[in-house]
């Protein structure tokens, strides 16, 4: 398994041509500190910006000043959560003190947010089941319907632009402390510490046979969890061979209760 041998806490620039860029953020220095290990991502089109799950309050202060060296805080005009856990979204109010950006989540965790602190609801753009999309500068970003994976209203976020699609948590890996690594280069190895996450806290065989099915009409180039590491080219297809192939939430829970 490879090593971390870059500054992570920097991120880098997954994709860039003429006005479009994306970024994913890094990672704490101390990325092994017991709170789960997660990534954050940026896209820029024509000077503005739309943040994707942007991560929990400890996260806040370092994802700023990231973000901050790729564009301005006024110019980050949408923030993105797939889902509601903390993890994804608990830094919802810290960072609509910051910015201007309007949130864009599930309908049906719009009342949930506001749980994370003081949070004004028309700054909340609520998503419908069947997705969508949400626009930025001139590309129209699509999102994907991943329900009950894991999560009852959950969206991927596909980059018609950057081919890159941002599956939140499918894809997860959770990593041994001190073995983190941004991208898979062994994928064999990989799906050990994706398994035991995707078995437990993926709906359903069903529920996943329809998201990788979307998936496959769509042209990705890297797929990029929200933990864990991205996975680019083949090994996409791969991973979506193998989601497809295991047994997961309650077509799981057998081997849970032995029952
Ligand atoms: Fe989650
Ligand atoms: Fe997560």
């Amino acid at each position: 398994m490879q090593e971390v041998q870059m500054d992570t806490t920097r991120g880098y620039v997954l994709y860039e041509e003429n006005d479009h860029k994306v970024i994913w953020l890094g990672w704490d220095a101390d990325v092994s500190s017991g709170a789960i290990q997660t990534n954050q991502y940026l896209i820029v089109n024509s000077g503005k910006g739309i943040l994707l799950d942007p991560g929990g309050v400890h996260l806040f202060s370092r994802v700023v000043s990231v973000v901050s060296r790729f564009i301005s805080l006024d110019d980050v005009e949408s923030i993105f959560f797939s889902h509601q856990d903390p993890d994804v979204s608990s830094g919802i109010a810290l960072w609509l003190g910051v910015t201007k950006a309007q949130v864009y989540i599930h309908d049906i965790w719009r009342r949930f947010v506001p749980h994370f602190g003081l949070v004004d609801q028309s700054r909340i753009t609520p998503l419908e089941d069947e997705g969508g999309s949400i626009n930025l500068g001139s590309v129209s970003l699509k999102l994907i319907p991943a329900h009950f994976l894991h999560s009852a209203g959950n969206f991927s976020l596909y980059d018609p632009r950057s081919k890159i699609l941002f599956s939140g948590d499918i894809g997860t890996a959770v990593f041994p402390e001190g073995r983190e690594y941004p991208e898979v280069e062994d994928f064999e190895n990989h799906t050990r510490l994706m398994e035991p996450f995707h078995a437990r806290a993926m709906g359903s065989n069903q529920a996943a046979a329809r998201w990788i099915s979307m998936c496959r009409k769509l042209d990705v180039s890297i797929l990029a969890p929200q933990h864990g590491a991205m996975m680019r080219g083949e090994l996409v297809r791969k991973f979506y061979d193998w989601f497809g192939n295991l047994n997961c939430g309650i077509d799981h829970l057998k081997s849970l209760t032995g029952a």
